[in-house]
């Protein structure tokens, strides 16, 4: 993925790089604008950590948009997965509820700017299949 991302941006100001993010992260003291997460924190055991270095790294100001499978999917056992000829391989998912995340960001200096859920074209009448949170530093 990281490959695929260099391929498409090549400004200057961007620094590909690759870590544990539940281990301390490497960059200064409020030195970033936006931290963003897509469909990575459902492998992540303790969010309170990667809200605390969120905050840490970013500026005041600075905005942490996150982006999920929607609780709904994983109340009802989805998971993320994928497939490998025929086998269907699920990855280890830890559930965050939506107050989770509210909850957690509120005590790491975030407030909830926005939160919005996504529905695929094919899934009318369904549950939601994402979800998003816009948190802001302050
Ligand atoms: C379902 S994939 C999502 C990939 C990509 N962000 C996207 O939206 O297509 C889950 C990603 O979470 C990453 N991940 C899981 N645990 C991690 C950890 N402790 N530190 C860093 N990345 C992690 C995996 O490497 C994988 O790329």
């Amino acid at each position: 993925m990281i490959e695929i991302a260099k391929k498409k941006v090549n400004s200057a100001n961007v620094i590909f790089s690759t870590g544990d993010i539940t281990k301390g992260w490497i960059y200064s003291d409020e030195s970033a604008d936006l931290v963003t997460c897509n469909l990575v924190l459902e492998h992540i055991e303790e969010l309170s950590f990667i809200f605390s270095e969120a905050s840490r790294v970013l500026m005041k100001g600075g905005q942490l948009f996150i982006s999920e499978l929607h609780q709904f999917r994983q109340y009802k056992g989805g998971k993320a997965n994928f497939q490998i000829d025929k086998n269907i391989i699920e990855i280890e998912a830890f559930l965050h509820h939506i107050s989770d995340f509210f909850n957690i960001g509120k005590n790491h200096n975030f407030i909830l700017e926005n939160f919005q859920e996504w529905w695929h074209e094919q899934d009318k009448n369904k549950p939601p299949r994402l979800v998003s949170f816009l948190f802001i530093k302050y």
